[in-house]
């Protein structure tokens, strides 16, 4: 509802009918359920009605409690049942294990059409695996269904050059580009957004944010969880696919990339495809894949996968900004730790004012460091003088939290604010084909020639390699200095 207690009339926010494959999957309960049913509770979101369908024999009855059982268990917010009753009656479902499966999809969601007044939009949302992408366009096709609607897809988009090539030339012979939404959800997150605020709103930073005052910048995403049910999804994909070739290569682009001419689709996607066309083909002998002890023990696995579960590897944009700045890139499962952060380590200036054992230098370089946590933080970190006789140095540092706001209540989370933008049109957090087909282009020496994999530790921060990747830099996490808590 808007202020006058109406919904929404802004242009792209007419009703929709949402058709989600894949609705009874991982990421449909984990996010895109609990999602949805709090955008259907807001102000923000349009009429919705939501079709599922997937290859599960369910009926809608059975599909509602599944998703007011995952709305329960996974939504960040408390869950009112009265509310999730009003969002649960919304949902239909669709099995397509039926020969018929086609026109059923079709009638149900004609159904939803006219029940949201006759014009409502529909927006497919395909959660599904890289090999089930083509038999869904397919059907939406035989059910006549690509009329006006747009489509959401889920990462990864193919499995390499060649495959995204045809998973795009099916896509564009289907729906033109404007209609397609590569989703990407770490574009979604709000601190992501936040660096390009921090970025292009002050006047601090940018002057230095080159080659001429910074060493390295560190993408780290280590994950504690494991595979939990999802092995045989991985099996296929592995942590390269699965997270740097889609997330930790995005958001390098909101790091690198030039200020773009305006917060505008196009203008946002120039300026990241610039990026990502700077981009040297990644070197097999920077790459460091590891797999972690019991990973081949998991229910569909094989006894001798060559899966990685871990990566950590170097990259460059051999551009003016950048040329001769390394990015450190690394996420894998079962690590000690789950943390999402960029670290930008900037030069270290000449030290020879200071008499011997002052400490100058000896907690590493100055530090910009995002957490991209949900609720984000920020801070930098410095020199400065132990209070007392003589001049010893500390590391100290500067932080923020957006919690500190008192608005953190107010950040929509990422599949969220991603299929709300869907639903008004707006591509600029989305992907584009070129990207991420030049995204498969400099990852193809890799994924062609792949070092061998090594097994680590559980809890550990992967395979020991990872300390030659980067030496005689290191890795900022484990942290030395724990975050600030709240006074
Ligand atoms: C998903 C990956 O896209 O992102 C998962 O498929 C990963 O393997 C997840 O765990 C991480 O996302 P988030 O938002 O929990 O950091």
């Amino acid at each position: 509802m808007n202020a006058e207690g109406s919904k929404d009339k802004r242009p792209g926010a007419e009703p929709h009918v949402v058709v989600l494959f894949g609705a009874t999957g991982d990421l449909a309960r984990r996010k895109l359920l609990p999602g949805l049913f709090h955008l259907s509770c807001s102000n923000m979101c349009p009429e919705m009605r939501i079709v599922g369908t997937s290859l599960d024999d369910l009926d809608t009855d059975a599909f509602r409690k599944l998703a007011h059982k995952a709305c329960h268990e996974f939504s960040s917010r408390d869950v009112s049942d009265e509310l999730l009753d009003q969002f649960t009656a919304k949902l239909t479902y669709v099995s397509q294990s039926a020969s018929s499966s086609s026109e059923a999809l079709a009638a149900a969601v004609h159904e939803q059409v006219e029940a949201l007044g006759g014009d409502a939009r529909l927006l497919h949302y395909l959660s599904v695996p890289p090999k089930a992408v083509m038999p869904v366009l397919e059907k939406l096709s035989e059910a006549n269904l690509v009329q006006h609607s747009r489509v959401i897809m889920e990462k990864p988009f193919g499995l390499d050059l060649d495959s995204a090539r045809e998973l795009n030339d099916a896509i564009h012979s289907r729906f033109d580009e404007e209609r397609i939404f590569r989703i990407d959800h770490f574009l979604g997150k709000e601190p992501a957004q936040n660096i390009l605020a921090f970025r292009f709103a002050n006047g601090l930073f940018e002057p230095i944010w080159n080659r001429n005052f910074i060493d390295h910048i560190q993408i780290d995403v280590p994950e504690k969880l494991t595979l939990e049910g999802r092995a045989q999804f991985y099996e296929s994909v592995g942590a390269f696919r699965d997270m740097v070739v889609t997330h930790l290569f995005q958001i390098l682009a909101f790091v690198a990339m030039e200020p773009p001419t305006e917060l505008a689709p196009q203008a946002i996607t120039d300026e990241k495809n610039k990026v990502f066309r700077s981009m040297r083909p990644l070197d097999p002998s920077q790459v460091v894949r590891g797999q972690y002890k019991g990973y081949r023990d998991e229910p569909g696995v094989s006894p001798d996968s060559d899966t990685e579960t871990f990566v950590a590897l170097k990259c460059e944009i051999d551009n003016w900004r950048w040329a001769g700045v390394p990015f450190y890139l690394r996420t894998g499962k079962g690590l000690a730790e789950g943390q999402r952060i960029i670290s930008i380590a900037f030069n270290e200036p000449p030290k020879s004012m200071f008499p011997p054992g002052s400490g100058v230098g000896q907690q590493g370089p100055d530090h910009l460091t995002f957490d991209l946590a949900d609720v984000a933080k920020m801070s930098l970190s410095f020199y400065g003088k132990r209070p007392g006789p003589g001049m010893k140095l500390d590391k100290l540092s500067l932080q923020f939290a957006m919690e500190e706001t008192g608005r953190a209540g107010d950040v929509l989370e990422a599949y969220e604010r991603l299929i709300l933008d869907a639903m008004r049109g707006d591509r600029t957090l989305y992907t584009t084909a070129d990207g991420v087909e030049r995204l498969w282009e400099v990852s193809a020496p890799l994924l062609d020639d792949p070092p061998p994999v090594r097994s680590y530790d559980l809890d550990s921060w992967g395979p020991n390699a990872i300390h030659q990747l980067i030496a005689p830099r290191a890795w900022r996490l484990p942290f030395e200095r724990v975050w600030r808590g709240k006074n």
